[in-house]
């Protein structure tokens, strides 16, 4: 279904903007069946039936940033922060991953210490001695960092644009300016980085024609994969009284995204299974195919407050569990190495 051409695949992004025109707010029935039969299609022509399992590594909640959807803003008092310790991180790498992880992804909130003291030293260290694909999410930084991280063995970079249209983006005390945001972005590519961008789902006030307008931008970016989180109104923030994202709907978008990109690599985000306990493996059948185990030790797990101190934990075998629900299997191969070869 996927024709391999550029001038195909811009036909192809046009109907998918139709589609989800047309099928955005639909639960259930035909036109979201077709919605996302047509994904999976998608994915398959390009991926197989393979999905991605990466390991998640929250190594650190302090935040500069102020995001008002995020429980981790610098403004949240009533957050206890944390930073791991080395070798607790060693130890999770050495001793508890598991067999299906071939991605290891560090995360942490916008934090130069933990990137300059933690993430770097160990993933010198580790680049060396596993084969794994490196990815972090550490979000906008001096540009020396981005080259510091690339030269000691992380390929992948995880970087949000949340929101594409500028006035929402600024309302909502998005990370730094949305042309800082585009910029890191535009770096991060043009060094080699594997980027991996993204955007929130059901944002109050949000529009199909702001949201049809983020991906057209997030389109434009040479990226390697893009997810969509629902969502979720946070404890500790100002939007806490807000309506949450409507899982179909979410679901919806996950479709259109692998539709209109067929080569991008899509998390099945576990923020999903807060909307419902289907929510994960519904994302593997609406075109997702990557799947992430989260590797934070249990004492600090609550700590790293994205919505709700209450957090769904993927762990190996609820992930294994939904990518065989969703008729898939994991890859042996991890996503940096693979999308090396789906590159357009
Ligand atoms: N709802 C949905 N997604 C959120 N994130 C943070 N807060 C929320 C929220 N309330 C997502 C953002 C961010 C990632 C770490 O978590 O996409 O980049």
């Amino acid at each position: 279904v996927v024709s391999k051409e550029r001038g195909g695949e811009e036909e192809y992004f046009a109907e998918a903007k139709a589609d989800w025109r047309r099928s955005a707010l639909t639960a259930g029935g035909e036109a979201q069946a077709s919605l996302w039969a047509s994904a999976q299609r998608a994915r398959e022509e390009i991926f197989g039936k393979r999905i991605f399992v990466r390991g998640v590594i929250e190594v650190g909640n302090f935040c500069r940033q102020n995001c008002a959807y995020c429980g981790m803003r610098r403004e949240n008092d009533a957050l206890r922060r944390f930073r791991l310790a080395r070798d607790v991180i060693r130890r999770v790498i050495d001793e508890s991953l598991p067999s299906s992880v071939t991605d290891l992804n560090f995360q942490a909130g916008e934090d130069p210490v933990a990137l300059k003291e933690l993430v770097l030293p160990v993933i010198e260290e580790i680049a060396k001695e596993k084969r794994l694909g490196i990815s972090v999410c550490l979000g906008t930084v001096d540009h020396r960092l981005y080259d510091e991280l690339r030269q000691a063995g992380a390929r992948g970079y995880i970087i949000k644009l949340e929101i594409g249209d500028p006035e929402q983006y600024r309302l909502l005390q998005c990370p730094g300016t949305i042309e800082r945001r585009l910029e890191a972005i535009r770096y991060l590519v043009r060094t080699g980085w594997y980027v991996s961008s993204g955007f929130i789902y059901g944002l109050p006030n949000q529009t199909l024609d702001q949201l049809i307008g983020t991906l057209d931008l997030l389109r434009s970016l040479t990226l390697r994969g893009c997810s969509v989180s629902p969502f979720i109104p946070g404890e500790g923030t100002p939007l806490f009284s807000e309506k949450r994202a409507d899982l179909d709907q979410t679901l919806n978008a996950v479709a259109v995204l692998r539709l209109s990109s067929p080569r991008w690599v899509v998390p099945a985000v576990s923020a999903l299974n807060l909307c419902d306990s289907s929510g994960y493996v519904r994302a593997l059948r609406a075109g997702a195919n990557l799947a992430t185990i989260n590797l934070t030790p249990s004492e600090w797990r609550g700590d790293y407050q994205l919505y709700r101190r209450k957090r769904w934990i993927m762990t190996e075998e609820r992930v294994l569990q939904a990518i065989a629900q969703a008729g898939c299997r994991p890859s042996p191969e991890s996503w940096i190495a693979a999308s090396s070869s789906f590159s357009s």
